[in-house]
């Protein structure tokens, strides 16, 4: 079985209560962070100031998903807090290379996402330099959105090419990852899931991450 990676967000979680928002889902392979300027995305979250200090209080690594504009400029303070990994927008970017380089420069795995209408394939040739493509499945924005199929066919292609590469990139899906939809992101080649309104919309986030874990196994290929 392909391990299957478990990244709830924190976007669905109680502002007012981070920390202990923290501790609820302690259990899952990492917290995904969702930063939003107002600008690239219609909605306001968070920023450098509270993630420094998740980062110095959470049990697990942090990924932040960066929506804001000029990545280029703004990516690598994420870097420099010591985050896990750092992941920017390629519509956002003017020179991906360059920033994914920077990135690891400061110890951080980093990724690039794209909305569900950006093509991977431009991307391809620059596996080398990145840690993790982000396919989103919703537009980015919010949480609580439906699962697009129609990204089902890039993530299958992205897969392609990245198990044709032999290099070691991670494939993250984000929005309407659920029990229903999380197998066939699974099927379609991703290995990473976040999940934000699945997790802290449920009873027991720690039994949603168990769940979405079980229900994500993807069969070796
Ligand atoms: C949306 C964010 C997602 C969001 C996912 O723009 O990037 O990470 O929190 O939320 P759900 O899982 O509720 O779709
Ligand atoms: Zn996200």
């Amino acid at each position: 079985m392909a391990h299957c990676c478990i990244n709830p967000s924190i976007l669905s979680a109680d502002f007012a209560n981070l920390q202990s928002e923290l501790h609820k889902i302690r259990t899952a392979d990492a917290v995904h962070v969702d930063v939003m300027d107002n600008h690239f995305v219609p909605n306001l979250s968070l920023g450098l100031p509270v993630v420094q200090r998740l980062q110095e209080v959470s049990p697990i690594p942090l990924d932040a998903h960066l929506m804001i504009e000029h990545a280029d400029r703004w990516a690598p303070a994420y870097a420099d807090a010591g985050l896990a990994s750092v992941t920017f927008h390629a519509e956002a970017s003017i020179a991906p290379v360059k920033l994914a380089r920077e990135l690891r420069a400061r110890g951080a795995k980093a990724g690039i996402a794209l909305r569900p209408g950006s093509a991977v394939e431009p991307f391809l040739d620059m596996l080398g330099e990145l840690d993790m493509i982000l396919i989103m499945t919703v537009e980015p924005g919010f949480g609580g959105q439906e699962f697009l199929d129609l990204t089902l066919a890039k993530i299958r292609r992205a897969r392609a090419a990245i198990d044709a590469s032999g290099l070691d990139v991670k494939l993250q899906v984000d929005g309407g990852i659920t029990e229903k939809t999380i197998q066939r992101a699974a099927e379609a080649g991703a290995d990473v899931f976040v999940a934000g309104s699945a997790v802290y919309g449920a009873d027991d986030p720690a039994e949603a991450i168990a769940r979405l874990r079980a229900a994500g196994r993807r069969p070796e290929q």
